[in-house]
């Protein structure tokens, strides 16, 4: 087998016997030499059975490696060298395979290693335990527990650098499989004396030096300390702050993240330290003395700047504080008043507020851990205790704490002797096997000289701190030598049979431990049973803002008034104790017996008597006897044949016979030998361990067979399940399937049958078609060539008499028929009836003359018809156009923009006017055509006037357009003729009939007069002289025409291209010279 390099070492160097119940011969020189020899070679553990006897090596062993675990893990404990690995291993699988609760109880004195020991049991279960994230946090919270308990609880002794000054059970909770899911502290009654105070050369609790050397100067500074150790009364004055194997910073900054690993806040951390400082900076209060008024002794604090800087700290007002540490109120007959304390008082106040502090603090450390590491699931658990409590102790002066310690160490040492001698030997009587018995020394006496009810010293001190009176721990010792003055455990310097010892002090009495003697100064005994803070001072800490402060004294608050006195601190001790015994009882017990070799914390030498003293008193050697002459083994015969009964093929899978048979079977099956097996009444006795591993190594192997076989019929059955499932599955898939297929085949044979079907129905209906379109075919073929030959036969008959007669009509009949369609086709897309429309149908050529007839024929119809629709005015208004029309177009350049304006006539709207009325009277011209200014030419000289015009259907009237007075009228019929030129002027010559006799208009011969609007007046003009005298006045248009004017003749003329006249008039300009009058225009 390949050991590991640990495990190895340790083989290679087995020195001695390693279990001690071999030793030959059995004495104590024996078992002391072997210790020692093996604690030469560096073997520290050595078995008694399953007993590990540890001795401190105080030096750094390479035994804790985890490839040694990994060696112990799962292996039995005689395999290999003692270790504590392998009881752990034990007590482990014990708990995980057989269900049972188990314990393991370290015993020793303090600095005999036991801390150590139960670290290492620690790293054992978190190694070998299952793996995962849950459970790792589980472990790492559990492991981190251990730094920061001992920071809080641990201190320099004399005896130990790191003595724990707290007692500690822990309850490992695991799951069924075995890994770690929670666990459960409890503590026991912390040694807070040394908060106040130290003997010399020990230290004040770790965490105090810790705080000062490792935090940052930045946190000190919140927390108002200062680094120096130096500086605080409850450090300095034991004479020892530094230790040479401690490093107090790198503590510190474990127990930080331990405490942030376990789940404590920041501020809870805070809050922690901020107390720890409070502690340190109240140890610094001092008190200087005051004669009050009324002769009693009073205080004042002498350094106040300490205690305004612990009331920040604590968030309280410092006269609060101040107040509670220099005063307390007294109760007399139901007043209350106060008195001050003396200076003595005051520093006891003071020291007790510290020590309740600090004692509170850490008891709810452990229970802030306990919330953290509690198990939160509801679930079966197994359990795995490890008991490590402060060993027996004894100093030059013992206290109240040393008896405390010492009877827990009694208890436990009762609960050993119980389980290992007493009830083993017991046992064996009960079960009738043959037994020697071997004496042994039964501590019970101790045990009930200190905590028996009514008498022992526990119930003694209870008493007398339960008087009323003045007691004190004087009167305790009177009454202690008056009650146990017959107890050979007792001694007492009053005492008959110790009164010449002068080793005994009068102020102390003895007590004759399983240990050893210790004597105990009853000075503080009293007062620290009663453990009892001032209400003044719980009151000002339940006062304080500070969140902590305030859970730890909840005493103190005012509205609770129950004055019930709680219990003694010993009762409670006592009640604690009581109950760990309790529970250490119910689970199965494993034991490490630790042994410290010498006084002086030095590695490597072992004083033999102050070895021998603890054989002794740990009943090491009554322990190998019983063992020896024991059996090693025994079992309940039914549990037995459960655990065995597959090494027997009689009794697997299961025995309904007698069990003592079927364990009898069992064993013969194995060939047990007779001597190595008895048989109880209710038990089986096995004596050598080996025949039990030989057992256990039988079963595994027969287990290993058994657990193949049920894998193997397991897979079997689960492989043909899922077979037949597949099978099962296989039959619905086909079927399915088939099913589909099916349906899919008839589907497409049901389209293809469609398709054949119709393809066949329309190859016959076409072919059907085809044969009745011949058919017709040949029928219209029958009836053509039938036509043909009737038209032949006709033909044939009648081609003479055609030619003669019905030529001419067919071709009369196309003529006919082509005019009705050509006719046909004009009335059908005759044009509207608008005269100006001129769109017209087209026609065939040889209708061309005909259509253009009866174009125009239809244009004069729709235009009669058009002016029959007009009125007469609208009618006359038109012939005026239309002369207008047939006299100057193309003739005159300004005719066209005149044929858009209407002619309007009365363009002065003289027909209202009064003073024309009045003419017209005269001269009944009341058929007024035409009245405007307009410009006469002077004869004579060319000049131009202006004058009114007005025409009217029987003369012409030249009015002054002043005096509207008439200048001359002249009757329409004397107007002959008009010349006008074909220029852009607007002027026109009125030409006069010849005088006949002596006319008087004539005789002043033509007159030349212009107008905007010469074109109306020179129409309008001549249709009034067509009215009267039945015929057209000559009119002529040219530039030039010849004028009478009076009596001389004159050829006017009309020029074009003038330069520099206005267009039109006046922008004529007209000269007279002689004959000749020139009309210029531009
Ligand atoms: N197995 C060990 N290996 C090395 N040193 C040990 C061992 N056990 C104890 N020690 C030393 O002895 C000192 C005291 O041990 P500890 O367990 O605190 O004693 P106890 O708890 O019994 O008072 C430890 O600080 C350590 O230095
Ligand atoms: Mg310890």
């Amino acid at each position: 087998m390949a050991l590991h390099l640990g495990a190895q070492y340790i083989l290679e160097h087995n020195v001695g016997i390693s279990d001690a119940v071999l030793l030959h011969p059995l004495t104590e020189e024996a078992f002391i030499e072997n210790i020692k020899k093996r604690f030469s070679h560096e073997q520290i553990y050595t078995y008694i059975g399953t007993v590990v006897v540890s001795v401190n090596p105080y030096k750094k062993l390479p035994l804790y490696t985890p490839e040694v675990i990994e060696e112990y893990r799962s292996r039995n404990i005689y395999e290999l060298p003692p270790h504590i690995y392998a009881i752990s291993d034990e007590a482990y699988r014990s708990m995980r395979d057989r269900n049972l609760d188990q314990c393991i109880i370290i015993s020793g004195e303090s600095g005999a290693g036991k801390t150590e020991a139960s670290k290492v049991i620690m790293q054992y279960v978190a190694q070998v335990s299952g793996k995962g994230r849950e459970i790792d946090r589980v472990k790492e919270q559990l492991l981190q527990s251990n730094p920061v308990l001992e920071a809080f609880g641990n201190a320099k002794t004399l005896r130990n650098d790191n003595s724990s000054r707290f007692g500690k059970y822990m309850d490992i909770e695991f799951d069924f499989k075995g890994d770690p899911i929670g666990g459960v502290i409890t503590n026991y009654l912390l040694e807070k004396s040394r908060v106040a105070s130290q003997i010399p050369g020990e230290r004040n609790f770790h965490i105090f030096y810790q705080l000062l050397a490792g935090a940052d100067p930045t946190f000190l500074e919140t927390l108002k300390l200062s680094p120096k150790p130096e500086n605080y009364g409850f450090l300095n004055r034991s004479g020892c702050i530094k230790v040479d194997a401690i490093d107090d910073a790198k503590d510190f900054n474990m127990v930080k993240t331990g405490m942030e690993v376990i789940g404590f806040y920041r501020t809870e951390i805070t809050e922690v330290f901020q107390l720890v400082a409070s502690v340190l900076k109240l140890g610094n209060v001092e008190f200087s003395h005051r004669s009050n008024a009324d002769g009693t002794d009073g205080c004042d604090i002498s350094n106040t700047g300490e205690i305004a800087e612990v009331a920040q700290l604590l968030g309280c007002l410092e006269q609060n504080l101040t107040n509670a540490l220099t005063q307390r109120t007294v109760e007399v007959k139901r007043d209350k008043v106060k008195t001050d304390f003396s200076v003595a008082g005051a520093v006891y106040a003071r020291d007790a507020l510290c020590k309740a502090i600090y004692s509170r603090l850490f008891s709810w450390l452990v229970q802030r851990i306990n919330d953290s590491i509690k198990v939160k699931t509801e679930q079966t658990r197994k359990v795995m205790g490890v008991l490590d409590i402060y060993g027996f102790e004894v100093f030059q002066t013992n206290r109240y704490e040393q008896f405390i310690i010492n009877y827990c160490n009694e208890k436990l040492q009762q609960i050993f002797i119980e389980l290992t001698l007493k009830e083993e030997q017991e046992e064996y009587i009960r079960e009738g096997i043959e037994w020697i018995h071997v004496d042994y020394f039964n501590n019970a006496v101790i045990c009930d000289l200190i905590e028996k009810n009514n008498v022992g010293i526990l119930a003694l001190l209870d008493e007398q701190c339960l008087l009323p009176g003045n007691v004190t721990d004087k009167t305790f010792l009177e009454k202690l030598n008056q009650t146990c003055k017959d107890h050979p455990h007792f001694e007492s310097r009053t005492l008959k049979k110790n009164q010449s010892d002068r080793t005994l002090p009068h102020d102390a009495f003895r007590l004759k431990h399983y240990a050893g003697n210790v004597t105990y100064k009853v000075d503080g005994f009293i007062d620290k049973n009663n453990d009892l803070l001032y209400r003044d001072l719980s009151q000002a800490m339940y006062a304080c803002r500070h969140n902590l402060m305030k859970k730890l004294f909840p005493e103190g608050n005012p509205s609770q008034k129950s004055l019930k006195r709680p219990p003694t601190a010993g009762s409670q001790f006592k009640a604690s104790v009581q109950e760990l015994m309790k529970n250490l009882l119910s689970k199965n017990p494993n034991y490490i017996r630790c042994i410290k070799p010498n006084d002086d914390k030095q590695s490597g030498t072992l004083d033999l008597e102050i070895v021998k003293h603890q054989v002794r008193y740990l009943g090491l050697m009554e322990n190998i006897r019983v063992k020896r002459a024991g059996y090693a083994y025994r079992q309940i015969y039914a549990q037995f044949l459960y655990r065995y009964k597959m090494l027997a093929d009689e009794t697997w899978p299961s025995w309904h016979g007698d069990v003592v048979e079927g364990v009898k079977l069992i064993l013969a099956n194995q060939k047990i030998q007779q001597d190595e097996i008895a048989f109880g009444k209710s038990k089986l006795f096995i004596r050598n361990p080996k025949t039990l591993f030989d057992l256990e190594e039988t079963r595994r192997e027969r287990m290993h067979f058994l657990a193949t076989l049920i894998q193997k019929v397991w897979k079997g059955h689960v492989k043909r399940e899922h077979f037949l499932l597949m099978k099962r599955s296989q039959v619905v898939i086909s079927s399915r399937f088939r099913g589909f297929y099916g349906q899919k085949q008839y589907k497409k044979k049901k389209a293809a049958t469609l398709l054949l079907q119709c393809c066949t129905r329309r190859w016959k209906a076409r072919k059907l078609l085809a044969e009745l379109k011949h058919a017709k075919r040949m029928e219209w073929a029958a009836r053509v060539i039938h036509k043909y030959y009737l038209g032949w036969k006709v033909r044939k008959n009648y081609k003479p008499k055609f030619r003669r007669i019905a030529g001419p009509k067919v071709a009369r009949f196309m003529v006919v028929a082509l005019k009705r369609k050509f006719l046909l086709n004009v009335r059908d897309k005759l044009p509207s009836l608008s005269p100006v429309d001129n769109k017209w149908p087209s026609s065939p050529k040889m209708y061309k003359s005909a259509s253009d007839q009866l174009q125009v024929m239809h244009h004069k119809w729709r235009c009669r018809k058009y002016r029959r629709k007009l009125s007469e005015a609208q009618k006359y208004t038109l012939r005026e156009k239309a002369t207008a029309s047939d006299i100057f177009k193309d003739k005159k350049v300004i005719y066209p923009e005149s044929v858009p304006r209407p002619f309007k006539g009365d363009y002065l709207n003289i027909r209202g006017d009064m003073k024309w009325k009045k003419i017209h009277s005269l001269t009944n011209d009341i058929n007024l055509v035409f009245a405007d200014l307009v410009h006469k030419v002077n004869r004579a000289n060319g000049k131009i006037v202006q004058q009114l015009l007005v025409v009217s259907s029987q003369a012409f009237l030249v009015i002054d357009h002043r005096t509207m007075t008439l200048k001359y009228r002249i009757p329409i019929e004397f107007i002959e003729k008009i010349s006008l030129s074909p220029f852009q002027d607007k002027l026109a010559v009125f030409h006069m009939k010849k005088p006949e006799n002596g006319d008087r208009f004539a005789k002043k011969g033509d007159f030349i007069i212009g107008n905007e609007h010469i074109i109306e007046i020179v129409t309008k003009s001549s249709l009034c002289v067509k009215n009267k005298t039945n015929t057209m006045p000559e009119i002529s248009i040219s530039p030039q025409c010849s004028g009478q004017f009076g009596s001389s003749a004159v050829q006017v003329s009309f020029q074009q291209g003038a330069k520099g006249l206005e267009p039109g008039i006046p922008g004529v300009k007209v000269t007279r010279k002689k004959h000749l009058m020139l009309i210029s225009e531009p």
